[in-house]
């Protein structure tokens, strides 16, 4: 039985939320409280799987209590409902809360919301790791580009064009403003992939907090290992996306699949750079291990954190509310035969288009194999007559 604890100082939502949630009953227990106070309190005694907060509160707001669910139970996946959409809130929000839900709300997405949240559990088994990764308020970001765009914002003539160009080259900034853009809180109807337009959508205000807040773009701290680099990274996620749109594109895909591939393949390694930002020894450890025994990353990682970067990254991209095609494209991306899917999909796309990129990045004999491609999974769904024109395609890329 899960635990949801709701708190909501407005006494007819929560009248609204009791009636409308009664069905759910048999499958969570409930709480409903006024105030932040005691909502601490009860968490405080025994932990929750899921808090619902309200922003705007006399005495501990949202904000200030989520941030206190977070140090007393970091396990607890946090999510915001709303009637605020200020930029400012926003913001506030974004730096405290996994997933945000607007008012007026519908109990069908909250449901669904609390629902996937249940079902992300299982693809971190480790309650250690989900807690981590539950902790997360940001990604890092380069140095650099951090800078860069903090000029940007703060100069007379400053221009949203140009600030989503440099959002756009780092891994962090991308993954948080498509968090952002895509949550039920900006109340779009479909789904954005390209992080220039979620520049664009969420507009210069908004943008302009983000950076200046300092709480959700931080810098990534390159002393604490300084065999990894960020840059490399990002470069092979960009060639992994222009792999992975290629070969979408080049199997008749819809536009749905095609914006699941696109976004998927740009964030398919992020989970590197979350056990990379979190815990630098233990990864020094994992590219001590490639190096020396020649095992793939993900392997490494097995042994050393007993999950590897696919399912962290996937967990925090489905606790950040990206959708379930990315989540799975993601999770997926090594192993594409453990998923369930059928037929050409994200999974299938970013796969291949990532190591197609690997490969590209440490070329051998022309004629060689692409190591790192799953031939069972391959061969299951008959894409091997199809991998010759798929490397073609990629080959410009
Ligand atoms: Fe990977
Ligand atoms: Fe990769």
């Amino acid at each position: 039985m899960r635990r949801v604890v709701f708190v909501d100082d407005a006494p007819e939502i929560l009248k609204h939320l009791q009636r409308t949630l009664a069905p759910m009953q048999s499958e969570w227990t409930m709480q409903f409280f006024p105030s932040a106070t005691p909502a601490l309190a009860a968490i405080r005694e025994t932990p929750c799987d899921v808090v619902v907060s309200d922003m705007t509160m006399p005495g501990m707001d949202g904000a200030q209590f989520l941030g206190e669910v977070r140090t007393v139970c970091p396990q607890t996946i946090r999510i915001v409902l709303s009637g605020d959409q200020s930029p400012a809130n926003y913001v506030r929000s974004a730096s405290i809360a996994h997933r945000f839900l607007r008012k007026p709300f519908d109990v069908a997405t909250l449901k669904a919301t609390i629902g996937q949240a249940e079902a992300l559990r299982t693809m971190l088994a480790d309650p250690a790791l989900r807690s981590l990764v539950n902790e997360i308020k940001t990604l890092p970001s380069l140095p650099s580009i951090y800078q860069e765009l903090m000029q940007e914002m703060q100069a007379p003539q400053a221009s949203l064009k140009k600030a989503a160009r440099i959002v756009a080259k780092d891994l962090g900034m991308v993954t948080k403003i498509l968090q952002l853009v895509n949550s039920a809180f900006f109340g779009l109807r479909t789904y954005v992939s390209d992080p220039e337009q979620a520049v664009a959508l969420l507009g210069f205000d908004a943008v302009k907090s983000l950076v200046l807040s300092s709480q959700v773009f931080a810098q990534f701290d390159q002393a604490q290992l300084p065999s990894f680099s960020l840059e490399a990274l990002w470069r092979h996620a960009m060639l992994a996306c222009a792999c992975a749109r290629r070969i979408a594109k080049g199997a008749g895909a819809s536009q749905p699949v095609m914006d699941e591939a696109f976004t998927a393949a740009l964030l398919h390694d992020v989970g590197v750079l979350v056990l990379v930002a979190n815990r630098p020894a233990d990864y020094a450890r994992v590219l001590e291990l490639v190096r020396t025994t020649q095992v793939p990353d993900w392997a490494a990682e097995r042994e050393v954190f007993g999950a590897d970067h696919a399912h962290v990254g996937a967990y925090l991209l489905g606790i950040w509310g990206l959708g379930d095609g990315i989540v799975e494209a993601v999770a997926f991306h090594h192993h594409p035969a453990d998923c369930q899917a059928s037929g050409f999909c994200a999974v299938t796309a970013v796969h291949v288009g990532d190591a197609i990129a690997e490969a590209q990045a440490h070329p051998g004999p022309v004629s060689s194999d692409v190591p790192g491609l799953d031939q069972s999974y391959l061969t299951r769904e008959n894409f091997l007559p199809q991998l010759a024109s798929w490397r073609e395609l990629c080959a410009a890329a």
